[in-house]
């Protein structure tokens, strides 16, 4: 057996070549054409007993190239001999394409039938994530008054996320019990512990006037339990321009707030104390729709942008002035979303998106 069945039966049928004027050899190469034909289950079969009996080594394909060789006289009976003969193979061939190519197409619409009627598999939509949600609305509502959405790394070097912020080189919050350190000592990396490095950058990055938001994950050293979890959201805003007072920064997040808690919401400031704003204050938001009745809710710091961060970034504090804040996305779940146990946002169960809506 060769490798190639056509070719099989190409020799096979080569080796009988009929002589032209021989009507019986002829007659029964036809038959052995005709049986192959009608044989042939599916095109594909159908395909090599064309190549056997109609190909240029086919029996008869031969037998008329030796037409040629004859003497004069017996050519017109060699011809009269093979060509209707050859006729009626193809004749055939076409007959049962079009029997097997209606054969394919019958076969073909009962598999491909669609049942209109049958029930419907259904992939369920699953939900975004709230804490995404909600950190989308939020940097919405201030691309809305033209601001930009910066970005920085998680692995932030130390000097970012303490020096440059004018943290004290003892400063607790560098402490082991707040920070997580990354390996080795030597690189001075550490998994920023909040958003505001962010600023740092953006000031090094950006020409001035700078007006911008950056959402993103922190970590700290916390146990998880209801109200801590290791790993959290916050968003920080930046604004450096000439001019600029607290308040502006009141106006802003006033705002804000109203878009995220509606008309009757405010911000109040509570003075406090962060090394990289002077002065500072603690936020509070009015919030109408609390659960326990309208009130106030502390949510994040913010404050003008310290002289001594301005100058580590280059910027001249005589000139340029700016405001900071910065709050926790989750914190903002729990009190606006009546979320009373931090480790349910974490915990990725459908269940709790959904509840949210299915937004995509
Ligand atoms: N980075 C502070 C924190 O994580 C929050 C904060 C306070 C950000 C005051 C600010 C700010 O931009 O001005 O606790």
């Amino acid at each position: 057996m060769s490798k190639f069945p056509e070719q099989d039966g190409a020799d096979r049928a080569a080796a009988e070549i009929p002589d032209p004027l021989d009507a019986d050899a002829v007659a029964a190469a036809v038959e052995r054409a005709l049986a192959d034909i009608a044989s042939a289950a599916d095109l594909e079969e159908l395909k090599a007993a064309r190549i056997t009996h109609t190909g240029e080594k086919s029996a008869l394909s031969l037998a008329n190239r030796g037409i040629g060789g004859l003497a004069k006289e017996q050519k017109a009976a060699a011809g009269k001999n093979i060509g209707p003969a050859r006729g009626r193979i193809s004749q055939a061939l076409a007959a049962r394409v079009v029997e097997l190519e209606t054969e394919r197409d019958a076969r073909i619409l009962v598999e491909e039938a669609v049942d209109v009627t049958a029930a419907p598999r259904r992939r369920r939509a699953g939900a975004r994530h709230p804490l995404s949600t909600l950190q989308e609305r939020v940097s919405d509502v201030f691309v809305g008054m033209g601001w930009e959405i910066a970005e920085g790394p998680e692995l932030e070097s130390e000097w970012f996320n303490f020096d440059a912020l004018n943290f004290a080189p003892d400063h607790p919050a560098r402490e082991m019990q707040d920070t997580f350190f990354v390996e080795p000592p030597g690189a001075h990396l550490v998994l920023r512990t909040h958003t505001s490095p962010v600023q740092v950058r953006s000031m090094l990055e950006r020409e001035l006037p700078i007006y911008v938001l950056c959402p993103g994950k922190v970590f700290r050293t916390d146990e998880l339990d209801a109200t801590h979890t290791p790993v959290f959201h916050q968003f920080e805003g930046l604004a450096i321009d000439r001019g600029l007072t607290m308040a502006d920064l009141v106006g802003t997040l006033d705002h804000f707030t109203q878009q995220l808690f509606g008309a009757e919401a405010k911000v109040r400031l509570r003075p406090n104390y962060f090394p990289f704003t002077e002065p500072s204050a603690e936020l509070d938001v009015w919030h109408p729709g609390a659960k326990g009745g309208p009130q106030w809710i502390e949510w994040g710091g913010c404050g003008m942008v310290n002289p001594n961060v301005l100058r580590a970034a280059g910027i001249d504090p005589e000139i340029y002035s700016g405001f900071a804040f910065g709050m926790g996305i989750e914190r903002a779940l729990m009190f606006r979303n009546e979320v009373s146990d931090m480790r349910d946002i974490i915990e990725g169960d459908i269940r709790f998106s959904e509840h949210f809506g299915m937004e995509i």
